[in-house]
């Protein structure tokens, strides 16, 4: 575009802080105690004038509006070799506390958050927003066989709905809502979200989910954050389906962005249409 037909055009929206990112994608305001304190710390030191239009690149994906069906992001924090613990299970932490504020930006920004059970089991973790302002989104767990310990934080805490997605011969744990599915297929699962009002979905963890989310071709982008340590040893994040030819390999669109000692790759695999 020439400056003559830009300075013609209508001018360009002003950046979205994250009140209004968070307004987009949830359709609700962060009430006033809860305004953002926090930045620019957890983005790589860029200055303060320019978190906003940072931010926005950033999540880009997730502002669009969504169509035919929900969006679904996932995230995966990991070693240069690739691995997302030790072989004992040991994961805290293997990326730094600017990949927990992020994972905690895109928690607020999803209606939901999806995991395996085996990352309850083996993390307990909340899934709630605590690194920066935000709604809670729904917490829900995908198990095929084993049940969740009892007192599984999510289970407990009442700090958001917590949904199980089951087989249909699996015992119910107590949880809010329990879909029962013919088969927890990514696409399944995903069809009994959306009818349930979900429009943005976290695929959080571990590695065998967002595996099978991804080789379902169901992942739209991957937060993927690489720290710069060596673990050598141990469980890997991504585990797809044999290939034998490298033009068989996924070759998303890679955008880096810099997130404290780590390198944020944000993994565009199906072009967003605005
Ligand atoms: N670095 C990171 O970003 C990150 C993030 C989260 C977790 N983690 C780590 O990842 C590890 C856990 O990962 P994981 O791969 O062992 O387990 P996982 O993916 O958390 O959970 C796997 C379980 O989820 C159920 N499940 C999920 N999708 C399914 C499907 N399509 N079909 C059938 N069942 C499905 C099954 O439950 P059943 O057992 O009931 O069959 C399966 O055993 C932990 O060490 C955790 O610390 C790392």
């Amino acid at each position: 575009m020439t400056q003559h037909n830009r300075s013609r055009g209508a001018a360009a929206p002003p950046p979205m802080g994250w009140e209004a990112l968070v307004a987009q994608c949830r359709r609700c305001s962060l009430p006033a105690a809860a305004q953002p304190v926090e930045w620019p710390a957890d983005i790589g030191g860029i200055a303060a004038e320019a978190v906003a239009p940072a931010l926005q690149a950033r999540y880009a994906p997730l502002l669009a509006p969504v169509r035919q069906r929900p969006r679904v992001v996932a995230q995966l924090g990991q070693s240069l070799d690739g691995r997302i613990a030790t072989a004992t299970g040991h994961s805290h932490y293997v990326t730094g506390a600017a990949d927990r504020v992020h994972l905690h930006r895109l928690r607020a920004l999803c209606d939901a958050v999806l995991v395996g059970a085996g990352t309850v089991v083996a993390d307990n973790p909340r899934l709630t927003v605590r690194e920066v302002a935000g709604p809670n989104p729904v917490r829900a767990v995908v198990m095929s066989r084993s049940g969740l310990p009892a007192d599984a934080a999510l289970l407990r805490d009442g700090a958001a709905p917590t949904w199980a997605l089951t087989g249909p011969s699996v015992a119910a744990p107590a949880v809010d809502r329990r879909f029962a599915l013919p088969d927890l297929a990514p696409a399944t699962a995903l069809q009994c979200l959306a009818a349930a009002g979900v429009q943005r979905l976290l695929v959080e963890g571990g590695a065998r989910t967002v595996s099978a989310w991804l080789a379902a071709g169901l992942v739209d982008t991957l937060y993927l954050v690489v720290a710069p340590v060596i673990i050598g040893s141990g469980p890997t994040g991504l585990n797809l389906p044999r290939i034998d030819h490298m033009d068989e390999a996924l070759r998303p669109a890679v955008t880096p962005f810099d997130l404290g000692d780590d390198r944020l790759y944000r993994l565009d695999f199906n072009a967003v249409s605005a």
